[in-house]
């Protein structure tokens, strides 16, 4: 079986795309089989990963086929990024008006999580849904079919108020639809080290959530900006300072899951 976990806030801007990016790189570059889910149709993780349109059916026609019952054997959704290792399923701006399609599916919230629990899904070690900026049905779809979570929090003031919102909404899911949904870590990102505000913010979350927040922060870099225009994660950026940063978050997610299984 997968391990599916979904890269969760409600506000934008956090780091999120770059950490489904990195992640997903960084499991495959330690031996794991990757499937990177673009869930947010502005389609930022579908760029990073060179995502052309190609006339071939994008996690939309997915999710259609899904609710309405018509299903191909064709797995043509399915793209290769060869330098990143891994596999993607594209998202676009279709993704928009897939809410109110899942909205009128029996089982509203459980779609995606019957599309994951079949083949070819359940041959990847690891699932990464790239969430949108928003606690909506397509989000809760993805809490809903997640083994775990890592929610990014910029290391400003407001972000840190925004967390509260998405421990309720993850509260609501564990007494409801996923009972074994589990925080694998609040990520810090966009950390500077050298300023007051980054660090009071750090504190805060670990004493409002001890032993949820990972071990280390994601530097405030401008190498992840260089990354957005190269196309390509930091992990496989040679001497990328955040590339070794998440790579350590990558350890301590395979670490808790060893810790779970067990
Ligand atoms: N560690 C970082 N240092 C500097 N800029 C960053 C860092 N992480 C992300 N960014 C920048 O912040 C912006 C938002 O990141 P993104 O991953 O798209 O967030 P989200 O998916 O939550 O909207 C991007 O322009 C990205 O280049
Ligand atoms: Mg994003």
């Amino acid at each position: 079986m997968s391990k599916i976990i979904a890269i969760v806030n409600q506000k934008g801007g956090v780091g999120k795309t770059i950490t489904a990016l990195n992640i997903s790189a960084g499991l495959a570059k330690v031996g794991m089989k990757v499937l990177a889910i673009d869930l947010d149709p502005q389609g930022n993780l579908s760029d990073y990963l060179g995502y052309v349109p190609d006339g071939k059916p994008t996690i939309s026609e997915v999710i259609f086929q899904e609710v309405s019952g018509v299903r191909t054997d064709s797995f043509d959704f399915i793209r290769r990024n060869s330098e990143e290792k891994i596999d993607y399923i594209p998202a676009n701006k279709l993704l928009a008006g897939m809410v109110s399609i899942l909205g009128s599916d029996n089982d509203s919230q459980e779609v995606i999580k019957r599309i994951l629990s079949r083949e070819p899904f359940t041959s990847y070690d690891y699932i990464i849904l790239d969430c949108k900026p928003s606690l909506d049905l397509l989000v809760c779809n993805a809490l809903a079919t997640s083994n775990s979570l890592v929610i990014p929090v910029q290391a400003e003031l407001f972000s840190y108020n925004a967390v509260a919102e998405v421990m309720q909404t993850i509260a609501k899911m564990k007494s409801s639809a996923n009972p074994d949904l589990n925080i694998a870590g609040i990520l810090v990102t966009m950390f500077r080290k050298q300023t007051s505000l980054s660090n009071e913010v750090l504190e805060a979350l670990n004493e409002s959530y001890p032993g949820l927040v990972f071990d280390n922060q994601i530097s405030f870099l401008s190498e992840a900006g260089k990354s957005t225009c190269t196309h390509s994660s930091l992990i496989n950026l040679k001497g990328s300072r955040i590339g070794q940063e998440y790579l350590s978050v990558v350890e301590q997610l395979i670490a808790k899951d060893g810790a779970n299984n067990g």
